[in-house]
């Protein structure tokens, strides 16, 4: 299995002082920033687009986990590419058409992901994962942070893992220093946690799931 990351999710740090958490954050052990991208359509939430891509970026020495939770995000593939994301991650459940858009990702010079939603199973990306660097399994419905952990979804996880055994595979939703046990032990890899992570101190937070 490949290495554990940590990709705390930005969603949850304090907007108004976002060069200083990113900055906090990586001091405290984050290996990847993960970054909600929400398009008000494909869930009911707006979040942040490719100019505070870009702020982020500034500050950032870790890679950027770019979430697209976007009806439409081939549009904006190029975009976000100059923003400076070092991954995208297009849901299988958007409009995109799923081949074109992840070749025009690695065009950009960006790794391509797909994601699922809680219900999507496996069969619907199985043939594109030789062509992705991370398979997002989502653990709650994509939209908010916050959420509790869905656990059916570890079948997924699973599923997965079987299939890719070298694929990096991301969880992301209702990450605590609980969940994360089910979740590695299914074979989930790279963790996304916002509220935990967030919500106390940044170091212990993130050791407390690397240890996991
Ligand atoms: C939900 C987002 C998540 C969210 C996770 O739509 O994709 O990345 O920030 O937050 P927690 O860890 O609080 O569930
Ligand atoms: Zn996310």
């Amino acid at each position: 299995m490949p290495e554990l990351k940590i990709a705390p999710s930005l969603l949850s740090c304090d907007f108004a002082r976002i060069g200083e958490e990113v900055r906090a954050i990586e001091a405290a052990g984050a290996d990847l920033l993960h970054v909600d991208v929400m398009d008000a359509h494909f869930v009911p939430n707006l979040t942040i687009g490719p100019p505070v891509v870009k702020a982020i970026k500034s500050v950032a020495t870790k890679p950027l986990d770019c979430h697209l939770m976007m009806t439409d995000p081939q549009r904006y593939v190029e975009a976000f590419a100059e923003a400076g994301a070092d991954y995208l991650t297009i849901h299988i459940e958007s409009n995109a058409p799923i081949g074109d858009t992840l070749a025009d990702i690695r065009k950009h010079g960006v790794k391509p992901g797909l994601v699922v939603n809680p219900d999507t199973t496996i069969e619907a990306v199985k043939p594109w994962l030789d062509q992705i660097d991370m398979l997002l399994v989502m653990s709650v419905w994509p939209g908010f942070g916050g959420q509790k952990f869905i656990a059916k979804v570890l079948e997924t996880v699973r599923a997965a893992r079987q299939l890719a055994p070298e694929l990096d595979i991301e969880i992301d939703g209702g990450i605590n220093g609980e969940t994360i046990h089910e979740a590695v032990k299914a074979g989930a890899n790279v963790i996304v946690a916002g509220s935990y992570v967030f919500g106390g101190d940044y170091a212990e937070r993130i050791k407390s799931l690397r240890v996991a």
